[in-house]
């Protein structure tokens, strides 16, 4: 299958399989392709924190609007950001690119000495979009390997962000849910994957500048 036809294949679920569960090995390559995600800088401002506990997923909807995808789906991704972005983020960049290409190369000190500057020139606000940003393109990824491993997902902003927090202990982690992402199979009586997809005509959506 074409990566063309594994989009047109993916859908937003609204009703999964609750019987149907993703294999371990397949849980890992979507987080490897998550961690594969290119980001600004590198940093990777982000974690994502994986629920499969039934229970829990099922506390979780009630902090996602009601939405049932939540509890139904095999797994829950949550997409998290750092709250604390300072001097630090580059530091542990730092390290582990000193220990994938080794040690007390002058290049690196460059790097980290722009990279830090660049993360002072951002106020509160800024780096909050700034990393929210960086994880949606890890969303995007994960979503594009499950389809083509035709396993489904429902990228969902429907979350109450704070009860995320409180009920996942991530504020001692200080990080802050973002974006969540229920992958699993679609139910047979899932409506809206078999629905055509709505999508801009090509001449709506490309500008072409010659
Ligand atoms: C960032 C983002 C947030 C979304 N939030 C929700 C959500 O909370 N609940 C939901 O059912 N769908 C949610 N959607 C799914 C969209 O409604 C869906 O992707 C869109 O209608 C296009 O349909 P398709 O993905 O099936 O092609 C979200 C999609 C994105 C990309």
């Amino acid at each position: 299958m074409s990566l063309l036809e594994s989009l047109k294949w993916r859908s937003a679920i609204k009703k999964f399989d609750t019987s149907k569960k993703v294999s371990k090995e397949d849980i890992e390559v979507l987080l490897t392709a998550g961690n594969l995600a290119p980001t600004s800088g590198g940093l990777q401002p982000f974690k994502i924190i994986i629920v499969s506990n039934d229970d829990l997923k099922k506390k979780l909807v009630a902090a996602s609007y009601e939405q049932p995808q939540v509890a139904d789906a095999s797994h829950l991704l949550v997409f998290a950001i750092e709250q604390e972005i300072d001097e630090e983020i580059v530091n542990r960049y730092i390290k582990r690119a000193e220990e994938v290409r080794g040690k007390g190369k002058e290049s690196l000190i460059a790097y980290s000495e722009s990279m830090k500057y660049f993360i002072s020139t951002m106020d509160e606000a800024t780096k909050y979009t700034w990393a929210k940003s960086q994880a949606y393109i890890a969303l995007g990824m994960v979503m594009a390997a499950a389809a083509e491993m035709r396993i489904d997902s429902c990228p969902m902003e429907g979350l109450v962000p704070d009860k995320y927090q409180e009920m996942l202990d991530l504020k001692s982690k200080k990080l802050m849910p973002v974006v969540i992402l229920p992958i699993g199979y679609r139910s047979e009586n899932d409506v809206h994957s078999k629905e055509e997809k709505i999508r801009k005509i090509r001449d709506n959506f490309v500008i072409e500048i010659k």
